[in-house]
């Protein structure tokens, strides 16, 4: 029989913030998708995807993300892999998305702004229509690139003001400080763009600051490293700023030995606003409720801290007082129908 807990994480109404869209391409999509569009890839099968997926460290994970959304050309694989992810998470109990793309990874092979932007755009209204599943879409500067070339993507994400809500930054956080990006994410900022970045991945507490306050973010995504310095610690709580931590991401690149040294735990006891996610859910091998049981059963977390983390989930979203607030509701009462089915 299932526990308690094994319930709320399948049955509780759940938002993911931090999920890349190119990061949910399954090998058997890649490979579907490099036939359809005649692109060579070095592998074979879908074993040979899945054995190229160990990674020691983000770039060695950066090198091959790139190299696998290569297979995404037309609008049509742009919805697929939209449209993939949602049926997938709609079994997770996902009502809400504050997801990922990058533009820059598309439009540097010659794909246009608005096919990609498109294909995403289609899905995500489909997923609202038939599932009842909301969402906004943050588009991210690829840090490794120069910051001239983040302005570019900024200036067509400003002709699609209604489908892009917010400006992030991802890619290779080593050599790439926050400060790299400041005029881009001022000037996103003043065209009315909420802003976030990942920063304390791999990066230090330095760059969470720094992102707070040159940046002017209003979510951290990852920001493991914060937990290095007790006033930032004090800090986040204070201010409730939310922090998207992807447990099972950390481990698979080696920001952590185990799942057991994940943050999560001490974020919530600090009073974090902490929300647990995927990140890049194929190539990690976990999808929302994944993570939710790696941090449950490695961090020995209880029924109250399962749901406070679905509550957080909603409560860091950049949905509207009145949504954030009806999300709630549904989980205390999925919570009292959870329990009186226990008894
Ligand atoms: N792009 C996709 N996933 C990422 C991650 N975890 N860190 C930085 N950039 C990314
Ligand atoms: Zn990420």
């Amino acid at each position: 029989m299932k526990s308690i807990a094994d319930k709320l994480i399948d049955q509780l109404p759940k938002a993911e913030l931090h999920l890349h869209i190119e990061g949910t391409l399954e090998p058997e999509m890649m490979l579907t998708l490099a036939k359809r569009n005649n692109i060579n890839l070095p592998y074979k099968s879908v074993e040979d995807v899945r054995t190229a997926y160990e990674f020691n460290c983000l770039q060695d994970f950066l090198d091959l993300y790139y190299l696998g959304m290569s297979v995404l050309v037309t609008e049509q694989d742009f919805y697929d892999l939209t449209w993939a992810y949602i049926e997938r998470v709609h079994a997770d109990g996902l009502t809400h998305v504050e997801m990922f793309f990058d533009p820059q990874a598309h439009t540097d092979r010659g794909i246009k702004f608005e096919t990609v932007l498109g294909g995403i755009v289609s899905a995500l209204e489909t997923a609202q229509k038939e599932l009842n599943i909301s969402s906004k879409l943050i588009m991210c500067f690829l840090r490794h690139l120069p910051e001239e070339e983040a302005f570019e993507a900024l200036s067509c994400a400003c002709k699609h003001k209604e489908h892009i809500y917010g400006v992030g930054l991802d890619s290779s956080e080593a050599g790439n400080p926050p400060e790299k990006f400041t005029r881009v994410f001022t000037a996103a900022r003043e065209e009315g763009f909420v802003a976030v970045a990942h920063v304390g991945e791999e990066g230090t507490a330095g760059n969470v600051k720094e992102a707070l306050d040159t940046l002017k973010i209003e979510r951290v995504d990852h920001g493991n490293h914060a937990f290095d310095d007790p006033d930032l610690v004090k800090r986040l709580a204070q201010q409730q700023t939310p922090l998207t931590m992807c447990p099972i991401s950390n481990l698979r690149l080696k920001g952590i030995p185990t799942l057991s040294a994940s943050p999560v735990k001490k974020a919530l006891d600090a009073g974090v606003l902490v929300a647990v996610n995927s990140d890049d859910p194929s190539y990690f091998r976990g999808y929302l409720n994944d993570n939710y049981r790696a941090v449950h059963d490695a961090l020995n977390l209880n029924e109250n801290e399962l749901i406070t983390l679905a509550k957080n989930s909603f409560a860091g979203s950049f949905l509207e007082d009145r949504e954030k607030q009806k999300q709630l509701d549904t989980i205390d009462n999925c919570v009292e129908s959870i329990k009186r089915q226990t008894g």
